[in-house]
């Protein structure tokens, strides 16, 4: 397989994996995903930034041996996470000259993980450079994007930064550099969503630190390279900064068809005042999708029957997610059924102490919805379209 040239001495080296479909068997991914390495030959010195899931191993040496190339001196780690740092062994194996380049907290996760020796890794403080002859690299610490022994790397004279996992998207292309920005944006979303939103404000300070540099392309090590970089910042910025806006998530699961009756009003009457609505059946949804609706929504309302006195499981894990993903919602709502009585309502309650939010009063039934359930349903549609009042 051939090396995909970037600019003379600049290559992408890495492996599109097309048939992926979980990540750590949590995160799904509709639209597969790749694993960017990234070839830099300076004058004296070649780098390789990052390397390749180890089952792709095979992808990224072939790439290398089309290449010709004889040495690797550095490899840049800059996350020990072992999409990325994985081949390391191989890689440390095939070029015994090599130094692994990273933070200190990451030497300590890749000796923890056995994926380099001691001997072999040299670490850089925040802001230091390498030379590779003509070549400069510069390290910026970035930790909590999204583990803590994060860097990134940014190459001076060429004024490309090679982030990680920051910017980057789960999108399995044969296009090196995002060509369509609508696909390229929707996949960064969920990538932000699933993997970087719970650091918003650790991304925050990082998104700061990085529009220091004079920046003409973004390489990440998953997704497509962005040519225009403004396009992932300024989405970046709007991610991590802005007001929450006019919309309600609604995810919701019904067993015999009450919750679900009360949603299908609440949403009318949502709509009715002017709220969008983003609605999640938990039984079929897929939980990417939800994630990406949390980044934007001020208000989450939660649908569920009682279940063994409790919450619907499904609507337990969704809950669990919200709460560990902590997005800007600023409030939240409780909506469902029961039969003989639980503590459903508590008990939700309690599953999300990391969101911030005010609880607007619940509407929990008896049985099937009557008219005045309907009727508490319109005041709780009227109440979050109050709250919302000036949100876009
Ligand atoms: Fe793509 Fe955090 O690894």
């Amino acid at each position: 397989m051939k090396a995909r040239k970037i600019k003379a001495g600049i290559y992408w080296v890495g492996a599109v994996d097309w048939d992926r479909r979980m990540f750590d068997d949590l995160i799904p991914l509709p639209d597969g995903t790749s694993y960017n390495a990234y070839l830099i030959q300076g004058s004296e010195k070649t780098a390789l930034i990052d390397t390749v899931e180890p089952e792709m191993s095979h992808i990224l040496f072939s790439r290398l041996n089309q290449l010709g190339l004889e040495r690797i001196d550095y490899v840049i780690a800059n996350h020990a996470e072992q999409d990325h740092s994985g081949t390391l062994p191989q890689i440390l194996a095939q070029h015994p000259q090599a130094q692994v380049i990273c933070t200190p907290k990451c030497k300590t996760m890749l000796l923890d993980l056995g994926l380099a020796p001691e001997g072999r890794i040299l670490t850089v403080d925040d802001g230091a450079t390498l030379s590779l002859g003509d070549r400069t690299l510069e390290f910026i610490h970035a930790p909590w994007v999204h583990w803590p022994e994060t860097m990134l790397t940014y190459l001076q004279e060429d004024k490309i930064l090679f982030p990680c996992d920051f910017f980057g998207s789960h999108l399995a292309t044969t296009d090196l550099y995002v060509t369509d920005e609508g696909l390229g944006y929707e996949a960064a979303k969920r990538y932000y969503a699933e993997i970087m939103m719970p650091f918003r404000r650790i991304i925050q300070k990082n998104l700061k630190k990085v529009q220091e540099y004079e920046i003409s392309l973004i390489a990440p090590s998953h997704g497509p390279i962005y040519d225009r970089p403004d396009f992932i910042l300024d989405a970046y910025h709007d991610w991590v900064y802005s007001e929450p806006k006019n919309i309600v998530v609604l995810p919701y699961i019904s067993m015999h068809g009450s919750t679900r009756e009360m949603v299908e009003h609440l949403v009318d009457a949502l709509i009715e005042n002017g709220v969008t609505v983003k609605l999640f059946n938990l039984a079929v949804t897929d939980i990417g999708e939800l994630a990406i609706s949390l980044v934007d929504a001020a208000t989450i309302v939660i649908g569920s029957p009682t279940v063994l006195t409790g919450a619907h499981p499904n609507v337990v894990y969704a809950a669990y997610l919200a709460n560990a993903l902590r997005p800007k919602t600023k409030f939240v709502s409780i909506v469902g059924s029961y039969g003989w009585g639980g503590k459903m309502v508590q008990q939700l309650a309690g599953l999300i102490p990391n969101l911030k939010v005010e609880i607007i009063d619940p509407v929990v039934i008896k049985g099937r919805p009557k008219a005045e359930d309907f009727e508490s349903l319109d005041k709780l549609a009227s109440s979050i379209a109050e709250k919302h009042k000036g949100l876009e």
